[in-house]
């Protein structure tokens, strides 16, 4: 009986979690080795795609299409959640990332710069890592992109080798990732409180973003044939950057972000004030002003900066004035232990002392 009156409960509490999970779990499966585990055990990977609590219903269909796609996904948003940790480190949101209900907190939620870069570093995590599996031949849709074969190159160099077919991994990361926000532009017809059509445009236009700042960091690379290196045939093709460098560029454009509003009736972003530059596709968009991050507020998805770890001297945003908000810090000193004077023995070992050192750590109070 008391089972009975439990169960709707339950149930409830277990659809609301669902509704608000999303792929970007993937990214968090993806870094403990749990999704591979996952997959592995699964013989009916179309199965896993279909009880698969983090896809909606276009995610699911081309998760169906491809068997290893999901690995592939995940790897994609792992790669765009340690990247946004790695950018942010110093500053005091720092892309602390939760659990499956709440990736990245109630920061999220609101429209700001941050959430521009989630967004736009996600839809490029996908994106890259969707590519280079099509390179890698780990995805039955696709591979290297013989177009550019057709391509001149004025004599200097043979197209070769695999290029990467970005044109591809931008068309399947935009199916993938926009799929939730399209439904929400376009059909207006989910009559929940989820629907907000303006923070779609802004996500949109952030995950179009990401996936530009993908196709611009692209390398030539190039492999020389001859005789005894004479380079007398160059065999080239095209490779995207390491992530890093796409990290780095949307950190430019997040520094950059144009603050927009919405035009009601045609559904379209505008500068805020007519005298702003418009931006350009590759910027990054923000509808509100973020939170100043100083002091605990779950429902900002602020953590606030007490206990972080600060830079005495520097007056950026690493710095204790900075990063502590005006509250001050305090110093520990703590002592690490390395080696040093090391020395090599022929043949082959090497000796080395241990040294331990002081170093003052500050923190915020
Ligand atoms: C996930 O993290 C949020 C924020 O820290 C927390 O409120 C929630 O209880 C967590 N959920 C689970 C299932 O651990
Ligand atoms: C990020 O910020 C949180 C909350 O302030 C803190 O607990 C965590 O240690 C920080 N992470 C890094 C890598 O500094």
């Amino acid at each position: 009986m008391r089972m009975m009156r439990l169960l709707p409960v339950l149930l409830v509490v277990l659809v609301v979690e669902q509704a608000r999970a999303s792929w970007w779990y993937l990214g968090v499966l993806g870094t403990s080795g749990s999704l591979s585990r996952d997959t592995r055990q699964i013989s009916d990977p179309a199965a896993a795609c279909d009880n698969s609590p983090y896809l909606d219903a276009t995610q699911r269909e081309l998760c169906r299409k491809e068997k290893r796609l999901l690995d592939v996904i995940g790897a994609g948003a792992s790669m765009g959640i340690e990247e946004c940790k790695f950018q942010f480190k110093g500053r005091r949101w720092n892309c602390t990332t939760f659990n499956n209900t709440d990736v990245f907190g109630n920061v999220i939620k609101i429209k700001s710069r941050e959430t521009a870069y989630i967004y736009a570093i996600s839809s490029a995590g996908v994106m890259y890592s969707v590519t280079r599996a099509c390179a890698q031949g780990s995805l039955d849709g696709c591979g290297c992109d013989d177009t550019v074969r057709a391509q001149s190159t004025e004599g200097e160099f043979e197209w070769g080798g695999c290029s990467e077919d970005l044109h591809y991994g931008a068309k399947f990361a935009e199916d993938f990732v926009d799929s939730k926000e399209k439904a929400k532009t376009e059909a207006g017809n989910e009559a929940t409180v989820e629907v907000d059509a303006e923070f779609s445009l802004m996500n949109l236009w952030n995950n179009k973003a990401g996936r530009l700042a993908t196709r611009e960091e692209v390398d030539l690379v190039c492999k020389c044939h001859g005789v005894s290196g004479s380079c007398s045939v160059k065999v080239c093709w095209k490779k995207m950057r390491p992530f890093r460098d796409i990290g780095n560029a949307l950190k430019e454009k997040f520094d950059g972000a144009s603050l927009m509003k919405v035009h009601r009736r045609k559904l379209k972003l505008r500068p805020i004030s007519p005298d702003m530059k418009r931006p350009t596709r590759d910027d990054l968009v923000y509808l509100e002003n973020s939170p100043d991050f100083c002091e605990p507020n779950i429902k900002k998805g602020s953590l606030g900066t007490r206990g972080r770890e600060c830079n005495k001297d520097s007056y950026g945003l690493d710095g204790c004035n900075l990063m502590c908000c005006g509250r001050g810090y305090y110093t520990v000193v703590k002592e690490f232990t390395e080696d040093c004077d090391c020395k090599f023995f022929w043949c082959c070992r090497v000796e080395c002392q241990k040294c331990t050192y002081k170093k003052e750590i500050h923190y915020c109070n």
